[in-house]
């Protein structure tokens, strides 16, 4: 991953740059990183906030060989691989929030979006979309956040090396998705597992215009969230949006 890596002083969105490479045939592991985004996109289409020479976008594009059913499973992937990179660039209580976001002391760093582009039964190539605050200041995030925010600097107080960051980043990604190709999801989840703290914690979770309570009992193989009801049936959730109870 990395190998070849394109760079923007400024686009609509790198997500994008890395579908147009990825239909005209890119090789795996290329990455499209920008300066700003014009049209920078979020998840639930929503747009991600994109100012100049402050922060990290990155879209790498690659084209594992499993079934289309298995894409989430890339996410946790990127997930790990930008709470690695936090971790190691400054001692912070960094934590995942399942199923994509990264957090310190709470507050999202990080945004994921992965775009699948596939067949029923093989992926032609995946987007893993990748958005950190490095050196956002607060007046800089936008006044509609949805979840409290911070940055690298924010919570550090110190101002990260864009490049540096990055090429951590790449390392970090290189590595987990070497293990992927060689050993399967399992060392991957392990790694994002090691992030994860709710595991045993009550939680609240809205799927589905529906909102359940459980405990959570850990993820299944596909990384669906694996929640414990009051009444003690057991409730699988591939996608939702998960609160812990205080
Ligand atoms: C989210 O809503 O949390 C996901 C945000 C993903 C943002 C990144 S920035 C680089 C890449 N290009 C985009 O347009 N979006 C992703």
């Amino acid at each position: 991953i990395g190998r070849q890596v394109i760079y923007f002083a400024q686009t609509d969105s790198t997500n994008l740059r890395a579908h147009e490479l990825g239909k005209s045939g890119a090789p795996e592991g290329t990455v499209v990183l920008a300066d700003s985004q014009t049209a920078g996109k979020g998840r639930l289409g929503r747009r991600w906030s994109s100012p100049a020479g402050v922060n990290l976008y990155a879209s790498v594009l690659v084209r594992p060989p499993v079934a289309p059913r298995h894409a989430s499973q890339l996410t946790f992937l990127s997930a790990a691989a930008v709470a690695r990179t936090v971790a190691e660039t400054a001692s912070l209580p960094v934590s995942v929030k399942w199923p994509n976001d990264v957090l310190v002391a709470g507050r999202k760093i990080a945004g994921l979006l992965n775009e699948l582009d596939a067949e029923t039964e093989r992926i032609h190539y995946l987007v893993l979309g990748i958005g950190v605050n490095l050196n956002m200041t607060a007046d800089q995030f936008p006044e509609d956040l949805r979840y409290p925010a911070t940055s690298m600097l924010l919570a550090t107080g110190r101002s990260v090396s864009r490049i540096d960051f990055t090429r951590c980043l790449l390392r970090h990604l290189d590595v987990l998705y070497e293990l992927y190709l060689t050993q399967g999801f399992v060392p991957v989840l392990e790694a994002w597992m090691s992030y994860f703290d709710l595991i045993g914690r009550a939680v609240e979770v809205d799927y589905h215009d529906r909102r359940v309570v459980g405990t959570v009992a850990g993820l299944d193989d596909d990384g669906a969230l694996l929640l414990v009801l009051g009444d003690g049936s057991r409730e699988r959730v591939l996608a939702g949006d998960v609160r812990p109870l205080k």
